[in-house]
């Protein structure tokens, strides 16, 4: 079955259940209904190189659980909003085990040799995770906003819209920042280093939501890390096929910070 390129509300005709198993599920209730394996399982490619289907998989994997880092990003930025540092804090620590999900992924990708990688690399044409979507609005919803962005990557208008849509909404790091002013500290003053230096029950919830961006944004970093030496490994020097430098560009780009006040205060305090 091809891969559906529709709307994924589209109903797409499943398998009779078998009626054996019938103690197990009852119709429209089956695992391969709920998670609608018959549509998940046909967009991969099915023949060609042999490590293409590694390489997809990754990639798809990534993008499901960005998908998952969205919600939670969103929900742990309007929890900060309304001054629920408990819960936010609570979701900042599931996104940090999702990234370490995805760092791990690297060890699996490296298995593949430079040679097996460009058994396929030219039929990528142009596709880069430069135009991740997904990727850069998780950037700009904690914090790291970038409108040059919108006018380099290959965007379809949903998703222009969408990116520009969290250009312009609070992120996490603004919401962080409010919450942090609204309990009478300034993260960009000398007073959030009392802040952090003042450990008082009042305090310390706050800190400890700070850590826990911090360790959001560190888990960023490892990802980086990974992606860049990954990429060494399989192409070394060659240009992107987003059309950037390649690694030189990676490599810049592993000093981004989302948070650089909650960095900037170790070097304070
Ligand atoms: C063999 C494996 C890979 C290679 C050779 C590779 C190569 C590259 C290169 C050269 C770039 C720079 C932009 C360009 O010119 O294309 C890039 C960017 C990027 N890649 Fe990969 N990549 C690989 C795997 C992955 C995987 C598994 C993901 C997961 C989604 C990923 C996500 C990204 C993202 C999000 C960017 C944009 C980074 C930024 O702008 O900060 N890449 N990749």
């Amino acid at each position: 079955m091809p891969c559906p390129r529709t709307s994924s509300t589209e109903e797409v005709p499943v398998a009779e259940p078998d009626r054996r198993n019938r103690a197990e599920h009852t119709a429209g209730t089956s695992y391969r209904d709920v998670l609608r394996l018959d549509r998940l399982l046909a967009c991969q490619p099915e023949s060609g190189a042999h490590d293409e289907l590694l390489f997809i998989i990754v990639h798809q994997v990534h993008e499901l659980w960005f998908k998952l880092m969205l919600f939670e990003l969103q929900e742990a930025r309007d929890l900060l909003l309304a001054d629920r540092l408990d819960a936010a804090e609570h979701l900042l620590r599931r996104l940090v085990a999702v990234q370490n999900v995805l760092v791990s992924q690297w060890a699996v990708l490296d298995t593949m040799l430079p040679m097996d990688f460009l058994a396929f690399r030219n039929t990528l044409q142009g596709g880069s995770g430069f135009d991740s979507a997904q990727y850069r609005e998780i950037e700009f919803l904690a914090g790291l906003k970038d409108s040059a962005y919108l006018d380099r990557a290959r965007l379809t208008d949903t998703e222009r819209e969408r990116l520009t849509r969290r250009l312009a909404e609070p992120s996490l790091r603004e919401a962080f920042i409010a919450v942090a002013e609204r309990s009478g500290v300034d993260p960009l003053a000398k007073l959030w280093q009392d802040g952090y230096q003042d450990l008082s029950p009042e305090r310390w919830e706050l800190v400890r939501v700070a850590e826990a961006l911090l360790d959001v944004d560190q888990a960023f970093g490892r990802w980086r890390t990974h992606h860049a030496l990954s990429v060494e490994r399989q192409i070394g020097y060659k240009a992107g096929t987003g059309g950037s430098s390649g690694v030189d560009y990676l490599f810049t780009r592993i000093a981004a910070r989302l948070f650089p006040e909650l960095w900037e205060i170790r070097s304070q305090l």
